[in-house]
């Protein structure tokens, strides 16, 4: 698997943006959602100030999978808290959310589209930052979006250990104008996920890069190509999210009054 370089990403998480001299901001620990084998989470490492580690730590990174295989990996690297879980809210995941853990980044690449509740991932994700300070997160999505559930997570299996959830969880779907449609352009598809599913879930896009998404394919064709939308957002307060509602509101009052 490959997606972004070290230097790709050094330049997304720059804080100062002024190129690739200054030092990434990741202080403290990393969250990564859908981590698969964790060449990708590998590659964050680079970027952790260990000095920001909350005291004694010695977790660096919290990764979270619906595969056991993919779970069995992870565990084998040093530094990682592993949970075998399709959800980060609080009774699943909940080192992440109490007070000794410092998260400085978290991370859900190309998982949006493989997973059975996107919308609710999405809003646990903004509430997690928000917990921690308003931390950074990367949201990578192939483009055109199309939601695929692999049958782990659609039936549940002893790959994962999503079978109870299935019972009871209903899947969500992300649709948008033109969703998964190829005859639209990237920039396009780009704007439309960042217009109607992010800013939907109360995340305002402060970086973006279209980069490719490479693995391993098969016998005809080698190498699997696709193109990842990588956005670093921030999420947007609760005062904020009143405040557009209000203006929204006020807007829509406007209009009708007009209209008498
Ligand atoms: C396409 S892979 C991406 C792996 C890695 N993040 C990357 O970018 O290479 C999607 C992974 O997400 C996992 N997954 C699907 N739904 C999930 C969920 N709700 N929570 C955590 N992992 C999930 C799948 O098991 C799979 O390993």
């Amino acid at each position: 698997m490959y997606l972004l370089s070290s230097e790709q990403l050094a330049h997304l998480l720059d804080k100062s943006a002024l190129g690739n001299s200054c030092l990434p901001l990741i202080e403290g620990q990393i969250l990564d959602i859908g981590a698969g084998c964790g060449s990708i989470t590998d590659r964050y490492l680079a970027f952790l100030r260990q000095e920001h580690l909350p005291n004694g730590s010695s977790t660096q990174v919290f990764a979270t999978e619906v595969s056991r295989n993919m779970v069995r990996v992870l565990r084998r690297k040093p530094g990682y808290e592993v949970f075998l879980t399709g959800s980060i809210a609080e009774h699943h995941c909940p080192p992440v959310w109490g007070d000794v853990a410092k998260l400085g980044l978290i991370s859900c690449l190309n998982v949006l589209d493989r997973c059975l509740q996107p919308w609710t991932l999405l809003s646990d994700i903004r509430r997690l930052s928000l917990k921690h300070s308003c931390c950074p997160i990367l949201i990578g999505v192939v483009l055109p979006f199309s939601q695929f559930l692999e049958a782990h997570v659609k039936h549940g299996s002893n790959a994962s250990c999503w079978k109870w959830q299935c019972s009871k969880a209903m899947p969500e779907r992300i649709t948008y104008p033109g969703v998964g449609s190829h005859l639209l352009s990237f920039e396009k598809h780009a704007g439309s996920f960042a217009r109607f599913v992010l800013k939907k879930a109360g995340l305002r896009v402060a970086r973006f890069a279209r980069v490719p998404y490479i693995s391993a394919g098969d016998a005809v064709s080698p190498l699997y190509v696709l193109t990842t939308a990588i956005y670093v957002v921030q999420p947007t307060t609760d005062e904020e999210l009143g405040e557009m509602d209000r203006v929204k509101v006020g807007k829509v009052q406007d209009n009708s009054a007009k209209g008498h």
